[in-house]
């Protein structure tokens, strides 16, 4: 496979840290749709291609571990929570936790959605005589918190959303910094920055394990998701989780749940504000259906473009920009072989942004994702919550989240950028814009 050495790569380690996203799309160009990166003793392989997306996530699924550096990292934060976990466990635990997912608890989403956005709203028509900025990026990190907290613990954690917000961050950042810096001192070690770490660690523990013991002292686990865990019972066993694998769940979809979703909407307001056609089109759809009247999940289906503009987002800024897994067994992909151990890279911000399957990739068309144009596309050139078995969990929850967020939006505001801030993408744990997204507020206006 054609690819970089060794010696190539440490040449371009520079790039590689401070424009990562920009050196994969230009080895895909430079090298094709397989690209090889021999690092010391690991080769890892890019994969840009459907098919080959295809073979590695869903028909040669099991030959694909989680254990790469990507997902040992996270499991620091998360444990052995589904995320991050493989084989018999996995699988145990996806059985159990997907009815937490089921249509009818989806359906219920907008009664924590709809309050939650509303009280932001409020907050922002405080902006509008002031015309100051405001930083998007952060408010969506906020209320996608709370909603996520509210989904899990039916909890408002908006008061605690500080130290959580914060706990959450220091540990995604912590993971981040080693990442760019693999040769910084372990985790053991009681350096500031570990310690830190740790600290954050206790938080969210701590908040976990003390809604835990509530409600066994209430003898009601409760009926959100946090309940759905504690109730659970192995099919076979009749065994509830441990403890520690309830936290470990928890949090996991409270880490998963919450920045993808910020980030994915931080993107489309910043999509949005560039290409104001799509932003009138979305104005005017949201109006039509919904006047005044604030939404429900029933409504969704009549807003089709709504989640176009989301899914197009979700093209060009996906927030889980890298994908990794390790090959167990040798394996083959478009005539090539992939010794065991090697590292897959999937990227889908680089395969979104592939011209073959993209026609004018760089461009925002939320037309793409009109039925009769989506079914002439292979259905592996888009992968923003992956695919196969380990498909995302929460995509219906996110896809529903955010297009409930962005007709709340709409119907009140219209985002303009600020023009003295720049935006810079910056891969991080998901793709976040630099320094945050300031953007002015005004009154939308449907025609
Ligand atoms: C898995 C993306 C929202 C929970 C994944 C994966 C991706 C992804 C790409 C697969 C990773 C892999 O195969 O290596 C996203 C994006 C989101 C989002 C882009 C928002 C726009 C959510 C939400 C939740 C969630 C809202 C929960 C409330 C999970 C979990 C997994 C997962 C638990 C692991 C599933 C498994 O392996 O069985 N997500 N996600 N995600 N996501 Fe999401």
């Amino acid at each position: 496979i054609p690819g970089l050495t060794s010696r190539q790569l440490l040449g371009q380690l520079r790039r590689v840290q401070s424009d990562t996203l920009g050196f994969l799309m230009d080895c895909v160009q430079t090298y094709g749709d397989l690209v090889s990166f021999q690092a010391g003793p690991t080769t890892a392989v890019l994969v840009n291609q459907p098919e080959g997306v295809r073979h590695i996530l869903q028909d040669n699924a099991r030959n694909y571990s989680k254990d790469t550096v990507q997902y040992n990292a996270l499991s620091t934060i998360t444990g052995r929570g589904l995320l991050t976990s493989d084989g018999d466990l996995w699988f145990r635990q996806r059985r159990l936790e997907q009815p937490a997912f089921s249509r009818p608890r989806l359906a219920a989403l907008d009664t924590f959605v709809v309050p939650a956005v509303q009280r932001l709203l409020d907050h922002w028509e405080t902006h509008l005589p002031t015309g100051q900025s405001i930083d998007v990026d952060q408010h969506m990190m906020q209320v996608t918190l709370e909603i996520v907290g509210k989904a899990l613990f039916s909890i408002d954690l908006s008061s605690q959303a500080p130290a959580l917000t914060s706990a959450v961050l220091t540990t995604l950042d912590h993971i981040v910094h080693r990442a760019r810096n693999p040769i910084s001192l372990p985790d053991f070690l009681p350096t500031r920055r570990n310690l830190r770490f740790r600290a954050a660690l206790s938080t969210l523990d701590a908040a976990v394990y003390d809604l835990m013991a509530a409600r066994q002292e209430a003898g009601d686990p409760g009926e959100d998701m946090l309940g759905m865990l504690m109730k659970a019972r192995d099919e076979e066993t009749g065994q509830p989780m441990s403890e520690r694998q309830v936290r470990d769940e928890v949090i996991t979809l409270l880490i998963a749940g919450h920045e993808t979703v910020a980030s994915a909407l931080t993107w489309t307001f910043h999509l949005l504000a560039a290409n104001p056609g799509a932003r009138q089109r979305l104005e005017n759809e949201v109006h039509s259906v919904l006047g005044g009247r604030l939404p429900t999940t029933a409504d969704l289906p009549n807003l089709p473009y709504t989640g176009w503009v989301f899914s197009e987002a979700l093209r060009l800024y996906p927030p889980a920009w890298l994908i990794t897994r390790k090959a167990l067994a040798e394996d083959q992909i478009s005539g090539h072989t992939l010794a065991p151990g090697t590292l897959i890279i999937l990227s889908p911000y680089v395969l979104q942004r592939t011209p073959a399957y993209w026609p004018e990739p760089e461009r925002f068309l939320p037309e793409r994702f009109e039925p009769s144009a989506e079914k002439a596309r292979p259905r592996y050139a888009y992968i923003p919550f992956g695919g196969g078995p380990r498909l995302c969990i929460g995509s219906n929850f996110a896809q529903i989240e955010a297009q409930l967020i962005l007709a709340l939006v709409a119907q009140r505001f219209r985002l303009d950028p600020d023009p003295r801030a720049a935006v810079i993408p910056d891969p991080l744990v998901t793709i976040r814009p630099r320094g945050g997204l300031h953007m002015t507020l005004a009154r939308s206006h449907p025609e």
